[in-house]
């Protein structure tokens, strides 16, 4: 099967990541995944406002997703929709268990993800660039989170679909993991699939994961250093 862009049906569309791009945010980093550009900041741990959401024995996390207006083909109305809502929600529920919450109590950690541009994918983008931007800010994490997605076209379970293949195609599963545990932090599906679509799908998402999450320890090296330096 020929994919819109030439792709194999196992292969991940271009991805470029960059540690530290915004000054004055406490952590950031930059993922342009395909035609998808996204950036991720990070502030805290701070104060947390609204205060009655604090606790004593850990930091909140919060993640907040943002399209901008022109980062689809129909302008999206500014502000946030319940998809953003529920988005930011599965965000924070992905890279929650890797960060080293328990070490900051009364406190908030805010991510920030903003889709500049958009080409199905954007939530893998994002959960992708906000693990950077966590690492950036220098907040302890278990592992690195790295995020794709598989899914269905033309009959055939595929890597990482392009907008086209989405709004063509049956079914579409994001997945985030942290890979030294194998352990499935989010795991998402729509559309229509078998059984075996659906096993073969995830194990396809996992090898798209731990491909990216090779490039996120790229883009850190070649941020900080690291290894054997
Ligand atoms: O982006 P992701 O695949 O994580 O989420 P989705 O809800 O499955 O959306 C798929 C794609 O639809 C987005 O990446 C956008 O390209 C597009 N979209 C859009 O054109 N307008 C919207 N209001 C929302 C999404």
């Amino acid at each position: 099967m020929e994919r819109c862009d030439g792709r194999k049906k196992d292969e991940l569309r271009s991805i470029h990541m960059e540690v530290g791009v915004l000054k004055r945010a406490d952590g950031s980093a930059y993922v342009e995944w395909g035609a998808n550009k996204v950036f991720a900041s990070v502030y805290g741990p701070r104060e947390v406002i609204p205060r009655f959401l604090a606790r004593n024995d850990r930091a909140v996390l919060r993640c907040k997703y943002n399209m901008t207006p022109f980062s689809v083909e129909d302008r999206k109305r500014p502000g946030p929709d319940r998809r953003s809502i529920e988005i930011g929600k599965v965000t924070a529920g992905a890279l929650a268990p890797s960060v080293l919450l328990e070490k900051f109590p009364n406190s908030m950690i805010e991510v920030a993800i903003e889709i500049m541009q958009a080409d199905a994918g954007t939530r893998c983008a994002g959960i992708t660039a906000a693990t950077l931007a966590l690492v950036d800010a220098g907040i302890p994490m278990r592992d690195l989170v790295p995020a794709c997605a598989a899914g269905k076209v033309d009959g055939e379970v595929v890597l990482d679909l392009c907008k086209e293949e989405d709004n063509s195609g049956q079914a579409d599963l994001p997945i985030a993991m942290m890979p030294r545990t194998n352990a499935v932090t989010l795991l998402q599906m729509d559309g229509e699939m078998t059984e075996e679509e659906v096993e073969e799908a995830i194990a396809l998402a996992q090898t798209g994961c731990r491909q990216v999450y090779e490039m996120q320890k790229a883009a850190l090296v070649s941020k900080y250093g690291g290894g054997d330096e």
